[in-house]
């Protein structure tokens, strides 16, 4: 079976964005593919320096994945730093590229363009994520738009090894981008980042969820006017979770004037709380119990390992060390 693989970084809590654009497309893969998700904690290590909120953070990923129903047993949910061998072959990758290739990578631009000098493991930040893909085999990598050029770097990566080294080295992935159009909005309708602060966390109970999405920004309008349907905040959500029919009724309301602001976000709070409750609550229950995500987490890296380990032979043998 091919093999599907995807990182996520644990960066604090999951929104809404994160939910739609990365989540539940990965969770849909799991019934083509053999699925290799883990928690970037190594990656997360360029930017967090807090040891017990990156120790929680990454515990919340894993909670997320578990509680949204992906299948452990068949599939491998691990953490990065749990199988060693990826900083071993992110080494010997490093030995097979020229520094230009880093210096191109977005995150170091970003860094540059505000004016900070980047941190060594945020130069090196591709290579160790070429090491978690080519690590284990995988045959295709869903990605958002950001990350599509670091999964470049890794099929490039491969490619030079199997080249010099011999094919079949290393097994070249596809990159597989999601696309745009999905991208969810938050409060103020730019795209829902953590760093605008205008996201909605999916986990939040229900009467924090309710507070943030009534503070989606709208426009202000009398009572009984018809709404605008084009642009509307509260809509571009409504319809990531309503049916087609649930939606057609509710934009048919805008434009009669037959509902109000604050009345349609109640509707979508219901909505997204309907949808999610059954999965907090297994994801509260896990939350409250670290024991049980530690030992789901370790049964997948031993699956991990193994695969880890099978390619490690193949490449020291191919580099010619041990
Ligand atoms: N860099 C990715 C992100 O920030 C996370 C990641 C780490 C990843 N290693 C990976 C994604 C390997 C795909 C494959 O989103």
């Amino acid at each position: 079976m091919q093999r599907a693989l995807t990182g996520v970084q644990p960066s604090g809590h999951i929104h809404l964005g994160n939910y739609l654009g990365s989540i539940v497309p990965a969770l849909e893969l799991q019934r083509s593919y053999r699925a290799f998700y883990f928690i970037a904690d190594y990656h997360a290590l360029t930017s967090i320096r807090d040891p017990a909120a990156l120790r929680e953070s990454s515990r919340q990923v894993a909670a997320t994945f578990i509680a949204l129903g992906l299948d452990t047993d068949t599939h491998c949910l691990f953490r990065q730093s749990d199988v060693i061998e990826v900083c071993e072959l992110a080494w010997i990758l490093a030995c097979q590229i020229n520094t230009g290739m880093l210096d191109r990578g977005h995150a170091v631009k970003a860094a540059r363009d505000g004016g900070r000098e980047p941190n060594a493991g945020t130069l090196f930040y591709p290579v160790l994520m070429s090491a978690d893909i080519l690590l284990y085999d995988a045959n295709v990598v869903p990605v958002g738009r950001d990350q599509q050029q670091h999964v470049e770097i890794a099929r490039d990566i491969a490619q030079r090894v199997n080249h010099h080294y011999g094919e079949g080295t290393l097994v070249v992935p596809e990159v597989s981008v999601r696309d745009e159009v999905g991208t969810v909005l938050g409060l103020d309708g730019r795209k829902m980042s953590k760093s605008y602060g205008n996201a909605i966390h999916l986990w939040d109970p229900p009467k924090k969820l309710r507070k943030t999405i009534m503070k989606i920004v709208t426009s202000s309008k009398e009572m009984g006017e018809p709404l605008e349907v084009e642009g509307d905040n509260v809509l571009n959500l409504y319809k990531l979770f309503a049916t087609p029919a649930q939606l057609a009724d509710i934009e048919g309301r805008y434009r009669a004037g037959a509902v109000g602001y604050g009345h349609a976000k109640q509707e979508l709070f219901e909505l997204v709380d309907g949808q999610v409750a059954e999965a907090r609550a297994r994801y509260d229950a896990l939350m409250a119990n670290p024991a049980e995500i530690d030992g789901i987490l370790e049964a997948g890296a031993d699956k991990a390992r193994a695969s880890a380990r099978a390619t490690m032979e193949r490449v020291r043998a191919a580099v010619g060390i041990r």
